[in-house]
Protein backbone atom coordinates (compact mmCIF):
# COMPACT_ATOMS: atom_id res chain seq x y z
CA UNK A 1 0.00 0.00 0.00
CA UNK A 2 1.32 3.42 -0.59
CA UNK A 3 0.33 6.66 1.50
CA UNK A 4 1.16 10.14 0.21
CA UNK A 5 2.07 12.54 3.03
CA UNK A 6 4.22 15.56 3.41
CA UNK A 7 6.48 15.57 5.95
CA UNK A 8 8.19 19.02 6.56
CA UNK A 9 7.06 20.47 3.85
CA UNK A 10 8.28 17.72 1.40
CA UNK A 11 6.38 14.72 -0.44
CA UNK A 12 6.54 11.27 0.90
CA UNK A 13 5.51 7.96 -0.16
CA UNK A 14 5.20 5.42 2.12
CA UNK A 15 5.38 2.07 0.52
CA UNK A 16 4.86 -0.30 3.84
CA UNK A 17 2.32 -1.51 6.65
CA UNK A 18 -0.27 0.91 6.89
CA UNK A 19 -0.47 -0.77 10.83
CA UNK A 20 3.12 1.05 10.88
CA UNK A 21 2.63 4.00 13.84
CA UNK A 22 3.57 7.53 12.33
CA UNK A 23 6.52 7.66 15.21
CA UNK A 24 7.97 4.48 13.21
CA UNK A 25 7.87 5.55 9.98
CA UNK A 26 9.70 9.12 11.11
CA UNK A 27 12.23 7.14 13.50
CA UNK A 28 13.20 4.21 11.40
CA UNK A 29 12.80 4.92 7.74
CA UNK A 30 13.26 8.94 7.55
CA UNK A 31 15.53 8.88 10.46
CA UNK A 32 13.55 11.95 12.05
CA UNK A 33 14.77 11.18 15.56
CA UNK A 34 13.58 14.35 17.12
CA UNK A 35 9.72 12.71 18.34
CA UNK A 36 11.42 10.27 20.95
CA UNK A 37 9.85 7.33 21.28
CA UNK A 38 9.42 6.65 25.24
CA UNK A 39 5.78 5.27 26.46
CA UNK A 40 4.36 4.57 22.74
CA UNK A 41 0.96 4.59 24.20
CA UNK A 42 -0.14 7.95 24.02
CA UNK A 43 0.72 9.05 27.36
CA UNK A 44 3.71 10.98 27.27
CA UNK A 45 3.94 13.20 24.97
CA UNK A 46 7.26 12.83 23.74
CA UNK A 47 6.25 12.00 20.30
CA UNK A 48 4.20 15.21 19.33
CA UNK A 49 4.11 16.22 15.68
CA UNK A 50 1.71 18.62 14.35
CA UNK A 51 -1.00 17.24 11.96
CA UNK A 52 -2.66 19.63 9.65
CA UNK A 53 -2.13 22.33 12.21
CA UNK A 54 -2.91 20.30 15.73
CA UNK A 55 -0.38 18.81 17.93
CA UNK A 56 -0.37 14.79 17.66
CA UNK A 57 0.97 11.83 19.53
CA UNK A 58 2.68 10.00 16.39
CA UNK A 59 2.70 6.73 18.37
CA UNK A 60 -1.09 6.82 17.98
CA UNK A 61 -1.22 7.77 14.33
CA UNK A 62 -1.35 4.58 12.52
CA UNK A 63 0.43 5.71 8.75
CA UNK A 64 -2.34 4.43 6.80
CA UNK A 65 -4.89 7.35 8.58
CA UNK A 66 -2.31 10.11 6.98
CA UNK A 67 -2.66 10.12 2.95
CA UNK A 68 -2.68 13.94 2.23
CA UNK A 69 -1.68 14.98 6.03
CA UNK A 70 0.98 17.74 6.44
CA UNK A 71 3.04 16.83 9.18
CA UNK A 72 5.69 18.81 10.93
CA UNK A 73 8.30 17.81 13.09
CA UNK A 74 10.43 19.12 15.42
CA UNK A 75 13.16 19.11 12.66
CA UNK A 76 10.95 20.98 10.36
CA UNK A 77 10.28 23.60 12.75
CA UNK A 78 13.59 26.05 12.55
CA UNK A 79 17.07 25.41 11.41
CA UNK A 80 19.63 24.05 14.26
CA UNK A 81 21.47 27.35 14.04
CA UNK A 82 18.00 29.35 14.13
CA UNK A 83 16.09 28.07 16.94
CA UNK A 84 12.79 29.22 17.19
CA UNK A 85 11.34 31.89 19.41
CA UNK A 86 9.68 29.23 21.64
CA UNK A 87 13.25 26.50 21.81
CA UNK A 88 14.90 30.25 22.53
CA UNK A 89 12.97 31.25 25.43
CA UNK A 90 13.44 27.18 26.99
CA UNK A 91 16.94 27.95 26.39
CA UNK A 92 16.95 31.56 28.33
CA UNK A 93 15.38 29.87 31.11
CA UNK A 94 17.31 27.15 31.13
CA UNK A 95 14.48 24.80 31.52
CA UNK A 96 15.62 21.60 29.81
CA UNK A 97 17.01 19.05 31.74
CA UNK A 98 17.30 15.10 30.25
CA UNK A 99 15.66 16.66 27.25
CA UNK A 100 14.01 13.61 26.56
CA UNK A 101 10.04 15.48 26.37
CA UNK A 102 11.14 18.86 25.00
CA UNK A 103 10.76 18.00 21.23
CA UNK A 104 7.46 17.22 21.88
CA UNK A 105 6.72 20.04 24.46
CA UNK A 106 7.27 22.49 21.74
CA UNK A 107 5.47 20.96 19.41
CA UNK A 108 2.45 21.25 21.76
CA UNK A 109 3.22 25.12 22.59
CA UNK A 110 3.43 25.61 19.18
CA UNK A 111 0.48 24.39 17.97
CA UNK A 112 -0.88 26.57 20.73
CA UNK A 113 0.61 29.54 20.40
CA UNK A 114 -0.50 29.20 16.41
CA UNK A 115 -3.76 29.26 17.50
CA UNK A 116 -3.60 31.37 20.28
CA UNK A 117 -0.57 33.60 20.67
CA UNK A 118 -1.32 35.41 23.93
CA UNK A 119 -2.26 32.04 26.33
CA UNK A 120 -2.67 32.46 29.58
CA UNK A 121 -0.89 30.51 32.54
CA UNK A 122 -3.84 28.29 32.95
CA UNK A 123 -4.11 27.76 29.12
CA UNK A 124 -0.45 26.96 28.82
CA UNK A 125 -0.41 24.37 31.45
CA UNK A 126 -4.20 23.21 29.87
CA UNK A 127 -2.74 22.37 26.74
CA UNK A 128 0.76 20.84 28.38
CA UNK A 129 -1.85 18.04 29.83
CA UNK A 130 -0.61 15.56 27.41
CA UNK A 131 3.21 16.31 27.72
CA UNK A 132 4.50 14.91 30.62
CA UNK A 133 8.24 16.04 32.44
CA UNK A 134 9.65 13.30 34.91
CA UNK A 135 12.83 15.59 35.80
CA UNK A 136 12.25 19.56 35.74
CA UNK A 137 9.10 21.72 37.52
CA UNK A 138 6.46 22.98 35.09
CA UNK A 139 6.66 26.62 36.25
CA UNK A 140 9.85 27.41 33.82
CA UNK A 141 7.88 25.99 31.38
CA UNK A 142 4.98 28.05 31.69
CA UNK A 143 7.37 30.93 32.46
CA UNK A 144 9.10 30.66 29.07
CA UNK A 145 5.93 30.73 27.30
CA UNK A 146 4.97 33.73 28.85
CA UNK A 147 8.28 35.78 28.31
CA UNK A 148 7.72 35.47 24.68
CA UNK A 149 4.55 38.16 25.40
CA UNK A 150 6.56 40.05 27.88
CA UNK A 151 9.03 40.54 24.84
CA UNK A 152 6.16 41.07 22.37
CA UNK A 153 5.21 44.19 24.40
CA UNK A 154 8.78 45.40 25.15
CA UNK A 155 9.11 46.19 21.80
S1 LIG B 1 5.64 7.95 22.95
FE1 LIG B 1 3.84 8.72 22.09
S2 LIG B 1 2.73 9.55 23.74
FE2 LIG B 1 4.47 8.60 24.66
S1 LIG C 1 13.49 17.21 30.90
FE1 LIG C 1 13.65 15.08 31.36
S2 LIG C 1 11.65 14.29 30.99
FE2 LIG C 1 11.46 16.40 30.78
Amino acid sequence: MSIRLKINGEDRVYHGDPRDSLLTVLRRDLRLTGAKDVCGEGFCGACMVIENGTAVPACLRPVGLLEDAEITTIEGLSPLSEPSPLQAAFARHDVVQCGMCFPGMVMTLTSLLAENPSPDRTEVKAALVGNLCRCTGYERIVDAVMSLQEQEHAQ
